[in-house]
């Protein structure tokens, strides 16, 4: 069994040509030319992890790998600058599989686990290399703390609890501080005490980390000699401008210009309204405001609606003429339809002083980044969006007085169902362009998904609430699971659990179901293939769990050989997210023996930190900005009806704050949760963002127009932060660079798909330009070239020659503009990469998801629930959805549960991101075909 994994694993080698089967030779010898690579792979031993940042992996695998998992296709795309592993045997549709080998089973194996494998070296090294905290710890990071290694410190002084905070005696005082009692039982409001040792990590208003060493950050300030090589003098906070780059490379292209009306649609929610925009045929737009929807429980440099008092401009000032800066005219203003006079309120900073520095081991370092910013929301995943994360946001959370560990749900006039959430009142903390909106802890920018989502989860709540209920009636003296630490032996019966304590323990259930919702369905979903199906379940499940046998014992293989015997604190920090992968991060640390809730050990024994605090970093939110995800109109069905006639086309902005309240009320969650479950929403890329967010009305806006283009502001905010530009931001997560703007062409691309990437890339050069480069000029310390020496202006073209401003492209332009991607990736390789360091974090981070996943917290109801997706036992799925056996998805349950209207609807859905009445055909297909039954959907005739 072992020798087949060892196959899978990293080469140093480079292939012989004796071994690359030339393109012209059968199946049989290509399949013997891979098997023979693999042998080739086995012999050049394991691949280490990298010592150095710039000898990193970055996604690229010797020829010998790269023929054993993928055969000889794979080589044609090794020079290009993206991942080896999507070019992989079965990492895409039924054509990713070999023809006329003996079975499609060995080749699929060898690619899957290989891409498994990738993923999992680039996990560790970004552990590795990526953590960068703002608090105040770095330096400690780096130098260690009495002995111990950075990455090994698990407790830190800038996490402890100042003295004003009202908790400051209860978790210790000026002594040692370790939460306790009340503080430990439930997620606190504002997130502190989830590490009990660190009681401040994560809670609201702690800086943002940073993902990228400091000193790339803030180019525009051109602070260091690397900077100014790579920029010259051609950044700003307002240049390129961007409210010009959203109009040349943002703006949805339309065909019938009246009929979308510049995002308004048309009177009366005519059916005959249409905005063109580029859609995804395997992610719907529920998924869409589902990510909405989570980001305002992890994040917001926003407070209660707004940012800084002081107003700056926002650009449609200049553009580049034949290379060179020039104002626009009236004229070009009207062309282009931008705003000189927007203005918008400038960003929190929360330190902007000089950062100071040290040196250790002869490297010059910053102790945090030039300026810092806080994270308003609590950093955990703890439905704080729902529930609040500080007094203010609390107050909008009203509580059912018949029944106080209910959410307060009121009927609205012909609705079926459990009621939804209450209308904000005069009395409630709130800003005036709130007003008419349903009252929930976070509820800025809200619209119809925002509502949809709200409501369903305040349902779901109370579902819980309901079945523990019955619980209690049915057998009032059993031990509930519950216990109170400053009361340990006490067994709290289910009749003893109070109304309070059942309120925050369906929190802590919400809380759990949305984190699974969102690693077991919506992100398998968004990257819509085999690796990442079993690498998000294992996340969750554990590759054991999954009952993927084979890969987990891959995986442990190259513990074993890699670290297994050595006792090594810095490797064991780096091997910890492969342990992981088996067992899963979920629940990580829960299963210890006589587990006792008063001992710190136990509580909070299962998380990991990697030696750096958890916050989300500034790149984090970057990757996120994900307006082209929101259609224009939308397609709005009743259910009552025929589902498959689209009756009205409305306007998302026709639903934006009060108005969304309007619309859930008179359609109904069934009817908008069939309307958003059908409808496919915006692809990830260049020209589709929606016309409606660039030319919003915010009344809250003290300017001229009262008017703002958001995805101009979404790069505005991205410089104002200081995120690296998009090149070196690659470099930063160990991607590989681009050389020009052709790289943005996919090679694979042919006809009109070539002819569009090719017609970009032009417009890119308009855009941001191009310049003579100089080739002494060192322009990163991150990554060197492949023969060890520095990358320098001139991107290995000749020295002089004309280059592409690729350093300058803004981040979010550059994500967009891939062209090249994994099967089934709604997001690019970019984006995902922030990902794949971060979605782990925060289950490894958060005790509640370790081993605080107990029920002396959740109850065993709680946790039965969690494990199931709602009372009972688990549900099984109906056949085999791309070769797995699976349960019944987790939103599907809390769907068919809470909106039971919708359960002949959602019967053949597998994953409730996928469009509902998609035919989800064979092996991870992405065909825009009907399933039976729904083809009348006009739909499918677009
Ligand atoms: C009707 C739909 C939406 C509207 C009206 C909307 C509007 C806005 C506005 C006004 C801002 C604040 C800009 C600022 O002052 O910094 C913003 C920020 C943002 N939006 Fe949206 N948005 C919508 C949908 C989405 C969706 C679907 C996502 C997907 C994740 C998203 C992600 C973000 C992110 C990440 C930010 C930055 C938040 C921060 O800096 O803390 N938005 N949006």
């Amino acid at each position: 069994m072992k020798a087949r994994f060892i196959f899978l694993l990293y080469g140093t080698l480079t292939l012989s040509s004796a071994i690359a089967p030339a393109a012209d030779t059968n199946p049989k010898e290509q399949e013997a030319a891979e098997l023979k690579a693999c042998a080739q792979l086995t012999l050049s031993g394991f691949r280490e992890i990298s010592d150095t940042r710039e000898q990193r992996f970055e996604g690229k695998v010797s020829e010998a790998a790269d023929i054993c998992r993928g055969g000889q296709k794979t080589l044609q795309f090794r020079l290009t600058p993206w991942v080896d592993w999507s070019q992989y045997w079965g990492t895409g549709d039924t054509s990713s599989l070999p023809s006329g080998y003996i079975s499609t089973k060995g080749p699929a194996f060898r690619g899957v686990s290989g891409a498994l494998l990738d993923l999992e070296y680039q996990r560790i090294e970004l552990i590795k290399f990526n953590l960068f905290d703002n608090n105040g710890t770095y330096q400690t990071y780096i130098e260690g703390r009495a002995g111990i290694i950075g990455p090994s410190l698990k407790t830190w002084p800038e996490m402890r609890l100042a003295k004003g905070d009202p908790n400051y005696q209860a978790v210790g005082g000026d002594a040692e501080q370790v939460c306790k009692g009340d503080l430990i039982r439930f997620r606190t409001l504002t997130g502190i005490c989830n590490d009990i040792r660190n009681p401040l990590m994560g809670s609201s208003g702690t800086p943002f980390a940073r993902n990228v060493e400091f000193d790339t950050t803030f180019p525009d300030l051109g602070q260091t000699v690397l900077t100014k090589n790579r920029h010259g003098d051609r950044l700003g906070l307002l240049t390129p401008d961007p409210q010009v780059i959203s109009r040349k490379l943002f703006t949805r292209a339309q065909s019938n210009p009246g009929a979308c009306n510049a995002g308004f649609g048309l009177p009366n929610n005519s059916p005959d309204a249409n905005c063109d925009y580029q859609k995804a045929p395997f992610f719907n737009v529920l998924a869409a405001y589902w990510i909405q929807f989570m980001t305002h429980d992890w994040f917001s440099h926003m407070e209660e609606g707004h940012n800084a008092s002081e107003y700056m401009d926002v650009g449609c000032k200049a553009q580049l003429v034949n290379n060179v800066e020039t104002p626009l005219t009236p004229e070009d203003i009207q062309k282009l339809g931008c705003r000189p006079g927007d203005r918008v309120d400038k960003t929190y900073v929360q330190q902007d002083s000089p950062p100071d520095k040290f040196s250790s081991g002869g490297h010059n370092y910053l102790t945090r980044a030039p300026k810092t910013f806080s994270n308003n929301n609590t950093a955990w995943w703890d439905a704080s969006q729902l529930y609040g994360y500080d007094e203010t946001s609390r107050k909008r959370v009203k509580r059912d007085p018949k029944d106080p560990a209910k959410l307060l749900l009121e009927p609205v006039s012909g609705m079926p169902g459990a009621g939804y959430l209450p209308v904000l009142q005069a009395g409630d903390p709130m800003q005036p362009q709130w007003a008419g909106q349903e009252a929930t802890a976070f509820p800025d920018n809200w619209s119809i998904g925002l509502s949809f989502y709200h409501d369903l989860f305040a349902r779901e709540h109370n579902s819980f609430v309901d079945e523990f209920r019955k619980q209690q009636a049915r057998s009032p003296n059993a031990d509930s699971g519950l216990r109170n630490p400053s009361d340990p032996k006490r067994v709290i019966r289910n009749k003893d659990v109070t109304p309070g304590e059942l309120f925050e323990v369906a929190r802590l259930v919400v809380s759990a179901e949305i984190a699974k919702i969102h690693t077991t369905e919506w992100t398998p979903q968004l990257l819509y293939d085999e690796p990442l199906y079993k690498g998000m379940n294992a996340n969750w499940n554990g590759l054991l769990g999954s009952g993927d046998k084979d890969v987990s014992t891959a995986l442990s293989d190259i513990v074993v050989h890699s670290f297994g015997k050595s006792k090594n604190a810095a490797k064991e920090s780096q091997w910890y997210s492969v342990f992981a992968s088996g067992p899963g991060i979920f629940g990580l640390g829960s299963k210890v023996p006589h587990y006792d809730i008063t001992n710190p050990n136990d509580v909070n024994g299962g998380v990991n930190h990697f030696g750096s605090p958890f916050n989300f970093p500034e790149e984090f939110v970057t990757v996120y900005r994900l307006h082209p995800l929101v259609p224009d109109l939308i397609e709005y069905r009743d259910l009552s009806n025929d589902p498959n006639q689209i009756v009205q086309k409305v306007a998302v902005i026709d639903t934006f704050e009060g108005k969304a309240t309007d619309a859930m009320h008179s359609g109904g969650l069934a009817n908008w949760g069939l309307s958003m479950g059908r409808q496919r929403l915006g692809l990830l890329t260049l020209h589709n963002h929606p016309q409606f967010l660039q030319n919003i009305h915010l009344t809250r806006l003290d300017s001229p127009t009262q008017q703002l283009d958001i995805p101009a502001l979404d790069l505005i905010r991205d410089r104002e932060h200081g995120v690296p530009r998009f090149n070196e931001f690659r470099r930063q997560y160990g991607l590989r660079q681009l050389t020009s703007y052709d790289d943005f062409i996919d090679k694979s691309a042919v006809g009109a798909v070539l002819k569009q990437h090719q017609d970009t890339v032009a417009q890119l050069r308009e855009v941001y330009g191009t310049h003579v480069c100089d080739s002494s000029k060192v322009i990163t310390d991150a990554q060197v070239n492949e023969d060890g020496s520095p990358i320098n202006d001139c991107l290995g073209h000749p020295n002089g020659s004309v280059v592409d401003n690729i350093e300058d492209v803004d981040t979010v332009v550059g994500w967009l503009a891939e062209s090249t991607r994994p099967h089934g990736f709604a997001i690019s390789e970019t984006q995902f990469v922030v990902f794949i360091l971060n979605a782990s974090r925060r289950l490894f981070s958060d005790r509640f998801f370790t081993s605080s996943f107990r029920p002396e917290f959740y109850t065993s109801a709680g946790v039965d629930w969690v494990n199931h997706n709602g009372p009972g036992p688990e549900m099984i799925e109906q056949g085999m959805p791309n070769g797995h056996k699976q349960p019944v998805s987790p939103l599907k349950r809390v769907l068919m549960r809470n909106i039971p209207e919708l359960t002949p609807e959602l019967q053949p859905v597998v994953n409730v991101f996928d469009p509902w009445a998609r035919a989800r055909g064979e092996y991870y297909t992405i065909e825009w075909k009907p399933r039976p039954g729904a083809e009348s959907d006009p739909a499918f005739r677009q």
